[in-house]
């Protein structure tokens, strides 16, 4: 099964912040209390694909579950088209960092994929099992379908998790570090089937990675987080041309000066191997 990838998205955006993250402030209590963000401000128009990069441990998987109504902020406000996320929005799925945690290992790998729809009842069985094989042959594993997680490479079931996610067609998707443990030749697949997606049924993508280059090479804005507590440091619009392509957009000066004005911001904090760069 062949995607249409990478097109040129069909809307632009719109200029309406659909997410919001407004003073954001998040504090762990317990015996070692933990400040993670004090004061976080940014917003992801309708139809924009922004990343989030920073370092490790500095919050970014704690701001994607606030932004997903998993846990709620200490102070400040996580909205969605201006109301309050209170709890996950029906439009909305998160890919989890930890895909060994979120695929249940009693079910083969289909019926993972299967289980985010499965309560879909505007789609018949038959539907729903096209679907499935369709994001399975779509993330490379439609051979796997009737094996178990725990027979699969970490980069495989990330991959799974992130065909479940897939499935359920969302608009909106939050992603947090997706293809981390996938190599690299993969990886370049799966950010263009993301940027084909992106063109089709969703809408809106917030992204988070360590990786500058992926980040610029997806994105519509760069937001680069600085370490804890936590502060937006620079918001950086990326202006390079759609469709992207792997060797072009990556070889363009442009791209180059992007990558430069990021990593300085990055070492102006004094972090070095959270990030790869080169
Ligand atoms: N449930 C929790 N209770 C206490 N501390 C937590 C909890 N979740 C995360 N933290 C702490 O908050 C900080 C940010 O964690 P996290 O959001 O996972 O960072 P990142 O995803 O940027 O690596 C870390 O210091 C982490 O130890
Ligand atoms: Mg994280």
């Amino acid at each position: 099964m062949k995607l249409e990838r990478n097109i040129v998205r069909e809307e632009t955006p719109t200029g309406r912040p659909l997410l919001e993250a407004r003073g954001l402030a998040k504090v762990f209590e317990g015996r070692h209390r933990v400040e993670v963000f004090q004061d976080l401000t940014f917003r992801v128009d309708r139809g924009e694909f922004v990343c989030v990069v920073g370092p490790s441990g500095c919050g970014k998987t704690t701001l994607l579950r606030v932004l997903a109504g998993l846990t709620p902020p200490t102070r400040g406000r996580a909205l969605l088209d201006g109301q309050p996320i209170a709890s996950t929005p029906r439009e909305m799925v998160l890919v989890f960092q930890d895909y060994t945690k979120s695929l249940l290992p009693w079910r083969l790998v289909q019926g993972n994929v299967a289980f985010a729809i499965e309560r879909d009842r505007a789609l018949s069985r038959d539907e729903r099992r096209a679907r499935v094989a369709k994001y399975l042959d779509l993330v490379g594993l439609g051979r796997m379908a009737e094996f178990y997680p725990w027979q699969l490479s970490g980069g495989m079931q990330q991959r799974v998790a992130i065909a479940r996610a897939l499935a359920r067609e969302p608009k909106l998707l939050l992603m947090d570090e997706p293809f981390a443990s996938v190599d690299a030749q993969t990886r370049a697949i799966l950010e263009d089937l993301l940027l084909g997606l992106h063109g089709s049924f969703i809408e809106t993508i917030l992204f988070v990675t360590h990786d500058i280059d992926e980040a610029i090479y997806l994105s519509d804005r760069v937001v680069v987080l600085s370490r804890r507590p936590t502060r937006v440091i620079q918001d950086v619009a990326v202006d390079l041309p759609r469709p992207r392509h792997q060797l072009q957009t990556r070889g363009d000066p442009a791209f180059a000066k992007y990558r430069e004005r990021i990593a300085l911001a990055i070492q102006s904090l004094g972090i070095g191997e959270e990030f790869t760069t080169w």
